[in-house]
């Protein structure tokens, strides 16, 4: 595959990341309001306007095109700036009303920013105050400064989206720090620093740190297990030959990007960096509430944590390690926390995946092959269109 032609298909399997059932569009909202189509079409390029369709109770605090141009003035990268417009996306419903009837005149929020991996502390929090006279203010949680007021409700959705007009930008000097790009963000070292420091020094030692880091531009999901999680695994590893060790930590890669919210909305299978072939290699996502679990057919691991959430990379912490069936057996008891028999080879447990001295066209001819699988196997989840898919396939035909 030419590298031109790896480009085109990175993007058009990214346009394969249309919702196909969400509660509401936010670009077509705002395109009525034509004071906030900067903002508008910021959104967009952010991949922020994704995001905030998935979700089902949001507050976007939209910045009309004056505050639009102050904000571009300072010449930010568009990182960045997802940076700072993700700190104008509450998670939470906020409606003129309940504005003015903040308990005790005063609270504070979590935005989208808290999630980036950016922020710190409570940097990604926002701060709103019932001031004097029925104004409102606004503030990064950890500055307190309320320099931007509340002008009018624009949409109103109760309780999934509320779209509310803020007078100026916040000003928040986390969200303004310059930020990687994510293909230049160091995987193992981020893992390390964010409490998946065992599975990170898993990836060094095995060399599947380079598959997940060559990943990351074309979308990435890691859900790596905690430290605790990667302990308590280490006697069934270590029975594993070299190349199984190397799968099953690829089994915890996923190669498109999910955030937390697009995991929410669709139940369904998932390819993983280790499948190939006849080794499926896939684990099931499943909603509970407001929980996401991940099931093979040995265990099922809760999500714990959000460490990174910046399109194209999302990194999730695990409460367990995901054990392939292809190398697992299945616990008899229903609930297999204890202890699952290592040694099991799958009927058609085979070789492990791509190593690092394969011809790359063939490595990005096999990403390809799992990201079309993902997109087709999650129609039923309702995550992704089939238009797309076809197109894919045309495509693939082509080369
Ligand atoms: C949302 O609306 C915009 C503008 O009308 C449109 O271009 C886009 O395809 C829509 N997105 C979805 C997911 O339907
Ligand atoms: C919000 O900021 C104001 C002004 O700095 C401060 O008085 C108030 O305590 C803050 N609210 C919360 C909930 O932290
Ligand atoms: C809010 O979202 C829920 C779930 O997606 C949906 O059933 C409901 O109709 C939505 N409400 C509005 C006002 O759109
Ligand atoms: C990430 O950082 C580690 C430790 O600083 C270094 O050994 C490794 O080569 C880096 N990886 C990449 C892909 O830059
Ligand atoms: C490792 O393999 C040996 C030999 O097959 C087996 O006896 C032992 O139970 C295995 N250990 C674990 C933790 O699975
Ligand atoms: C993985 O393990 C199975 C047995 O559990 C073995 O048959 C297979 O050869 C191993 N694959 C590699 C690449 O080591």
């Amino acid at each position: 595959m030419q590298p031109s032609m790896a480009v085109v298909l990175s993007l058009l399997l990214l346009a394969l990341l249309i919702p196909a059932t969400t509660a509401f569009n936010i670009t077509k909202i705002l395109k009525k309001h034509p004071e906030f189509s900067t903002f508008n079409e910021y959104l967009t390029q952010t991949h922020l306007a994704n995001e905030i369709n998935h979700r089902q109770t949001i507050t976007v605090l939209a910045l009309d095109n004056s505050a639009m141009s102050s904000l571009l003035s300072k010449g930010f990268s568009v990182y960045t700036l997802r940076n700072v417009l993700s700190l104008h996306v509450l998670v939470d419903y906020y409606g003129a009303k309940k504005l003015h009837q903040i308990t005790d005149g005063s609270t504070t929020t979590a935005s989208l920013f808290q999630s980036s991996g950016d922020a710190d502390g409570d940097a990604g929090y926002v701060n709103i105050t019932d001031m004097h006279g029925g104004k409102v203010g606004f503030a990064p949680a950890n500055t307190g400064d309320l320099n931007s007021f509340f002008v009018k409700a624009v949409v109103e959705m109760p309780y999934n989206l509320s779209v509310i007009h803020i007078s100026q930008v916040l000003d928040s000097a986390e969200a303004e720090a310059p930020t990687a790009e994510p293909s230049k963000v160091n995987l193992t070292s981020l893992l390390a620093d964010k409490g998946c420091k065992e599975f990170s020094r898993l990836l060094t030692a095995t060399g599947a740190a380079k598959t997940f880091q060559e990943n990351i531009d074309s979308g990435l999901t890691v859900f790596c297990a905690g430290d605790g999680a990667v302990k308590a695994f280490m006697p069934k590893y270590k029975n594993l030959t070299a190349g199984n060790k190397t799968a099953v930590l690829l089994y915890h890669g996923v190669p498109v990007y999910s955030s937390i919210g697009m995991l929410k909305s669709s139940n369904g299978v998932l390819n993983t960096l280790a499948t190939e072939g006849a080794n499926k290699y896939d684990f099931t996502v499943q909603n509970d509430d407001e929980k996401v679990t991940l099931k093979t057919k040995v265990v099922t691991a809760k999500i714990t944590g959000t460490l990174v959430d910046k399109d194209p990379l999302a990194v999730f912490k695990l409460d367990k390690v995901l054990l392939p069936r292809e190398l697992f057996k299945p616990s008899a008891t229903p609930e297999p926390t204890s202890s699952p028999d290592a040694e099991a080879p799958g009927p058609d447990a085979a070789d492990g995946p791509a190593s690092d001295d394969d011809d790359d066209d063939e490595v990005a001819d096999q990403r390809a092959r799992r990201r079309n699988r993902n997109a087709g196997e999650r129609i039923n989840g309702g995550g992704f269109v089939a238009m797309g898919l076809t197109l894919c396939y045309c495509v693939m035909m082509a080369l």
